[in-house]
């Protein structure tokens, strides 16, 4: 075979392999919507190997109604909660649902639905502690999960040096990290969003909370930047599922009214 034979075939070859991938990887994801999440936030999303996702929570069965309601297949992506929006921003998710509250910084690099929940954050101690209140907080060690909303309430307090002194921030990879830190006395207290909380205080012996800080967050789900075709479609079902109560039942489910 002549050199210039060869090199077209492989050209050609290589041509058709292409072609072939890009079927094969936009026929995949086709009729699926991928929900990137980080499933260490109980009661929003958490590993449950009894449901058929493998995920339950809040924000895991309003995924479903979601996917249900556009026609598409859910698929979860659990992955860090600080790599999620580059994550989506590189197209391994469509669009993240992980308890994420909406801030300026973070509207730089994606798009925010209708707030479908309030949050504050509250102060979680142990039982023995003598920690109160935020006040308390003076010179003292505070846990954090990297990158959340905690982390940023606690590097403010820490940064009030006049009233909180050499009060430090530790920050984990999981709020259950965390948790543990506090449980074997390397910190004095977590920070975390209150519902997540009152889990750990509800899951572990020993720990109580010391009131809250509040943050008035609130909950989106996080589209592409510029991705106003998913952003509508998004809110699209939020109101529907806000309006016929389908959304409260399922806030009900995982925290009962009081
Ligand atoms: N609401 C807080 C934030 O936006 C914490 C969210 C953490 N979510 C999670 N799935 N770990 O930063």
């Amino acid at each position: 075979m002549k050199a210039t034979r060869k090199i077209t075939l492989v050209v050609l070859a290589v041509l058709l392999l292409a072609v072939g991938v890009c079927f094969a990887g936009c026929g995949k994801d086709e009729g699926t919507l991928v929900v990137g999440t980080n499933a260490a936030f109980e009661p929003f999303e958490f590993k449950d190997t009894n449901s058929p996702s493998g995920y339950g929570g809040i924000d895991m069965e309003m995924a479903q109604l979601i996917a249900d309601e556009l026609g598409l297949k859910l698929k979860i992506e659990d992955m860090e909660f600080t790599t999620l929006l580059g994550a989506m921003a590189s197209g391994k998710c469509d669009i993240v649902i992980a308890g994420m509250s909406i801030k300026p910084e973070r509207l730089e690099n994606a798009d925010f639905s209708t707030p479908y929940y309030k949050a504050n954050q509250m102060i979680v101690v142990k039982a023995d502690s003598t920690i109160a209140s935020s006040a308390d907080l003076k010179d003292k060690k505070v846990g954090v999960q990297s990158g959340t909303t905690g982390a940023d309430s606690a590097d403010a307090l820490a940064a009030d040096t006049a009233n909180y002194g050499t009060l430090t921030v530790e920050k984990y990879r999981k709020g259950a990290d965390a948790i543990m830190a506090l449980k074997s006395g390397n910190i004095d207290a977590v920070v975390i969003d209150e519902e997540v909380a009152k889990k750990f205080i509800q899951n572990n012996d020993g720990l109580k909370d010391a009131g809250t800080l509040d943050t008035n967050e609130e909950y989106c789900i996080a589209v592409k930047k510029g991705d106003t075709e998913m952003l509508d479609k998004i809110n699209g079902v939020l109101d529907k599922i806000m309006n016929d109560g389908r959304l409260d039942a399922i806030i009900e489910k995982y925290i009962p009214a009081e």
